[in-house]
């Protein structure tokens, strides 16, 4: 029997060196890590356990029925972060570049279905180059199973890519369905097509990094949610990311355990927004004093930084924030941030996390650049997503709420569950200049002084409309509050909200403006 066991080991050994020692040493030289360290490195320690260890792939073409590697490129399995169940798959690219074959995708497709059915997340590690090219239509079908089974586990248990290596061609479509998109910074790239091909095609010259690196999707395309300069901080994040979020989407939102005890009035608060209503100030500051520790995972952080999205706890519950960026744009809603908060609000309504609306914002962006890229499209999308979404919603208005982006940013009309709104609140069709300037014109005009009058006019609608009382009047906002007061109001609403039931009417599917 020992014979045997041995057997089993000597197997194991052989698996667990996937390409090789050169290749092995070929990707530490890259500054990457092999795909069994990357899964030590994201997991609890031993908590891993690998599934179809023994697989090879079943293609003879071109000589490959001499090169089976065990594992055929991907190492798949379950593990636990802090302790919670999640699936797994880790490409290797010392195997045929971590190219994608029938088998490898077989191996990748059993644990999503798997996942699915016990209701725990899938996150995937990608170092690939792409379809098995000698496997020809067969990888491409395999990689087709794999997309779909990544369109039917959305919204019923989160999904997470970071991409570590090359990403190519239909690949990227993948990744770009999951829920979040972790980015290596100088080793890994996505793109449809490669600089040799955009040479061809459109004459442009750019570089691998430029084209479809991390810096790139993080800021200019919104493909990447995160981009890190090293394997080891996606690890750290992908850890802290699944902190936040529930394991499938029957869980409730994850919740810490909190001291309601404590003094949770917050004097910092009060001194935030400057005395001038024309002022930038760091939303920043008051998401860091509003959450628990000030612990906040940003999402998108260098895309579209006039509306921050990302994950904090308030009393111990996960909550999504979307806040405006007073100190960038002023705060403005463009394409990018509409599409930016849309998306994000969706994960949390799809994952039951609560939202948390901080408001400061003057309206939508004007002029032709906005207006002939769909500005109207895409911003009906932030607007759909706060409609429809059923969560608990409780929105802190700071300052302005203009215009359209008043309603958007989930008004009560649209279900904000507690509206609250800061003394220093401007809430109004539009901003006093803007406004005084159409409904005063002829009284301006026809003035012997016209900047007196202006100026008249000015302070009568400030006074009249640049506050939050003729809201609360209304019962538009639920209440007026200072701000010290804001994280003890925030807390207990949310904990209110715990029990909340709210649904949309049967459907097969909404059709969000895409
Ligand atoms: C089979 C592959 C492979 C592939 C790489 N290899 N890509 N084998 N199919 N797609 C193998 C190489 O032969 C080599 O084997 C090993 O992996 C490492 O590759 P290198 O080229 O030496 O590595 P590097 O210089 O780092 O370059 C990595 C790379 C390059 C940029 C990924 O290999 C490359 O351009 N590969 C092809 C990428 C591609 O065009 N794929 C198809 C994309 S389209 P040895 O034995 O020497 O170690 C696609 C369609 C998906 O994927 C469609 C879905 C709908």
């Amino acid at each position: 029997m020992k014979d045997k066991y041995k057997k089993l080991n000597k197997i194991r050994e052989e698996a667990k060196l996937g390409g090789g020692e050169k290749r092995i040493k070929s990707q530490h030289d890259k500054g990457k890590l092999t795909a069994r360290e990357r899964i030590s490195l994201l997991v609890d320690e031993g908590s891993f356990e690998e599934l179809d260890m023994l697989v090879t792939h079943r293609s003879s073409d071109f000589g490959l029925d001499k090169q089976k590697i065990l594992g055929d490129g991907v190492v798949t399995g379950f593990a636990k972060i802090e302790g919670r169940p999640v699936a797994l798959f880790s490409q290797d690219f010392t195997v045929f570049g971590g190219s994608l074959s029938e088998a490898h995708a077989e191996k990748i497709c059993k644990i999503m279905d798997a996942a699915m059915k016990i209701g725990i997340p899938v996150i995937g590690l990608n170092d690939s180059g792409g379809a098995r090219i000698q496997e020809g239509v067969v990888s491409l079908g395999a990689y087709a199973d794999i997309f779909l089974r990544n369109t039917l586990a959305s919204g019923v248990i989160p999904q997470i890519s970071a991409i570590l290596g090359p990403c190519a061609g239909g690949a990227v479509y993948s990744p770009a369905i999951t829920d979040f998109v972790f980015m290596v910074k100088n080793s890994s790239h996505m793109f449809v097509t490669g600089p040799n091909v955009v040479k061809t095609v459109t004459h442009e010259e750019v570089t691998f990094e430029d084209l479809g690196g991390a810096e790139t999707h993080a800021s200019k395309s919104g493909v990447a949610h995160f981009a890190y300069e090293s394997e080891i901080e996606i690890f750290e994040n992908i850890r802290k990311l699944m902190s936040f979020i529930p394991l499938n989407w029957k869980d409730k939102p994850h919740e810490r355990k909190f001291d309601f005890d404590q003094n949770l009035s917050v004097p910092a608060l009060d001194e935030v927004i400057p005395d001038s209503p024309n002022k930038p100030y760091d939303m920043h500051k008051v998401i860091n004093l509003l959450l628990d520790e000030g612990d906040f995972l940003e999402v998108h952080k260098s895309y579209a930084p006039n509306i921050i999205c990302g994950l904090g706890r308030v009393g111990g519950l996960s909550v999504g924030v979307i806040a405006n960026q007073p100190s960038v744009l002023a705060g403005v809603l463009d394409i990018n941030a509409s599409v930016k908060g849309a998306r994000f609000i969706r994960f949390c309504d799809s994952f039951n996390i609560p939202l948390l609306v901080l408001e400061d914002v003057p309206g939508f962006l004007p002029g032709t650049e906005q207006e002939w890229n769909g500005i109207i499209r895409h911003g009906s999308k932030l607007l759909f997503a706060f409609c429809e979404a059923t969560v608990p919603k409780v929105t802190v208005i700071t300052r302005k709420a203009y215009g359209g982006a008043y309603d958007v940013m989930n008004s009560k009309h649209i279900r904000g569950d507690f509206n609250y709104a800061w003394p220093s609140a401007e809430i109004a069709v539009m901003g006093p200049k803007g406004a005084v300037e159409i409904i005063f014109k002829k009284e301006i005009d026809a003035a012997e002084d016209r900047n007196k009058k202006l100026e008249e006019k000015l302070s009568e609608y400030i006074e009249k409309f640049a506050n939050p009382y003729i809201a609360a009047e209304r019962g538009y906002v639920d209440d007026v509050i200072h701000p010290h007061e804001t994280r003890l109001r925030l807390i207990n609403a949310f904990q209110l909200l715990k029990t909340k039931v709210d649904s949309n009417p049967r459907k097969k599917h909404s059709n969000i403006p895409l």
